[in-house]
């Protein structure tokens, strides 16, 4: 992966070099450069180290600023790899079972292991005990989920250490000082409605200060959806990173993107994946079937063309990358239509549209169902071509205005 240092995602052009940059988590950034150091004297009894935290807690970050400050060679394996069976047993077990060239001490990191894979992949668990028994360096592996059922067979062998969330002071340390690398400035507000949203996710404040500065979007903006931000940029990443349809599907399914916002997601980032032409132009062209198969499923509620959205967006949208190198970008949201199905999600769906036409009747949002929506979804019923109209006007998601039973 080449990439300029200029243009890449803040978070990463920040990462911390040596554990005294890192914040966050002491003790438990002690404790594991202390079971690092103990594998000088020999292999200890639990012989890995599993990093269990919520994203953006400094997992990922402490591994590599505890090779850089003992000098070890950092040999990373991300979800993004393929991570099946195969390459763990040939990649991920060669690298762990060799000496280095010249002798120097290696860290094997194992990120997001309870990431892509899913359950299924039991083989996967099976080749990673076997790295760990045949292993002559330490292996550090990473995860978010403490439940995941992939990590059973892992936790008996490891030696676990938790990260918890980053405090508010230890984030607005680390915002400012790279606001100051970057000679950038936002307002104290601005600064401290990031950090209160990030809820103690250091990366996602990081690149919600990022698109700040870079976009200028307004506060509005950060306020609405951390979690479907973050949830979106792991969904696009994954899909575009592999090469497998099959894996492009799961991810898929897997993902808690509604499928509406998936489209203007892709839309408005197609390009930074899609270099080429023919890329660019295979890439629309799934998108465009995926977006007709589902205005069908919308409207005649054949959920069986589901499953033909998912290939669209799997080998119709990702799989076009054919020549383009994968690479990590920083992805925009879309422009208007996102505020509009931000505002929208499930929950507040309705409220967004009661509160839309109250302010354009003056009539309360509490009485304007009797008075106006009850109508309104009425001639909708009647005559479906008006939806598009009424959407407009009231700057809601089609959706919203379709009546629960009519679903
Ligand atoms: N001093 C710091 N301590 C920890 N993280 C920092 C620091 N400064 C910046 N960060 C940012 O926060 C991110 C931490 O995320 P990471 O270690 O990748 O989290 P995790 O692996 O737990 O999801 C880093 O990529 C980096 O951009
Ligand atoms: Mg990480």
């Amino acid at each position: 992966m080449i990439l300029l240092n200029d243009n890449l995602p803040w978070s990463e052009k920040h990462r911390p070099k040596s554990l005294s940059e890192l914040v966050g988590n002491p003790e438990t950034i002690k404790a594991l450069k202390a079971w690092i150091d103990s594998w000088m004297l020999g292999k200890p009894s639990k012989s890995a180290a599993l990093l269990i935290g919520p994203p953006g807690t400094g997992k990922t970050a402490s591994v590599g600023a505890i090779s850089n400050d003992l000098d070890m060679e950092l040999v990373e394996f991300n979800s993004s790899d393929k991570r099946n069976k195969d390459s763990i047993e040939t990649l991920v077990w060669r690298a762990a079972s060799q000496m280095t060239l010249d002798g120097r001490d290696r860290i094997i990191l194992l990120d997001e292991v309870d990431g892509l894979s899913g359950t299924s992949d039991r083989g996967g668990v099976g080749a990673i005990l076997k790295v760990i028994r045949d292993a002559v360096h330490p292996i550090v592996m990473t995860a978010n989920d403490p439940n995941s059922p992939r990590l059973k067979d892992l936790l008996k062998v490891c030696q676990v250490f938790n990260f918890g969330l980053i405090e508010s002071d230890d984030m607005t340390t680390v915002l400012r000082y790279i606001l100051s690398e970057n000679q950038e400035n936002v307002s104290e507000d601005i600064l401290e409605e990031i950090i209160e949203n990030a809820e103690g996710d250091l990366r996602a404040a990081v690149s919600d200060l990022e698109s700040q500065v870079r976009g200028g979007s307004s506060s509005q903006t950060i306020t609405t959806s951390r979690d479907i931000r973050r949830g979106t940029e792991e969904t696009l990443r994954h899909l575009f990173a592999t090469n497998d349809s099959k894996m492009a599907r799961r991810i898929l399914s897997e993902s808690e993107l509604p499928h509406d916002s998936l489209i203007l997601w892709l839309e408005e980032n197609l390009h930074l994946h899609l270099l080429t032409p023919k890329e660019l132009n295979d890439g629309f062209e799934g998108l465009s079937l995926a977006d007709v198969s589902l205005g069908r499923i919308m409207r005649n509620q054949n959920w069986k063309l589901l499953a033909y959205v998912y290939d669209f967006f799997a080998t119709g949208v990702a799989m076009s990358r054919t020549k383009t190198p994968f690479r990590r970008v920083v992805y925009s949201q879309p422009t208007w239509p996102l505020l509009v199905w931000q505002g929208n999600r499930k929950r507040d769906k309705q409220s967004k549209v009661r509160s839309s036409l109250a302010s354009l009747t003056g009539v309360s949002k509490r009485r304007v169902q009797q008075t106006h929506l009850d109508t309104i979804q009425k001639i909708i019923e009647i005559n479906p071509k008006v939806l598009k109209n009424f959407a407009a006007w009231l700057r809601v998601e089609k959706s919203a205005l379709v009546r629960k039973r009519n679903r």
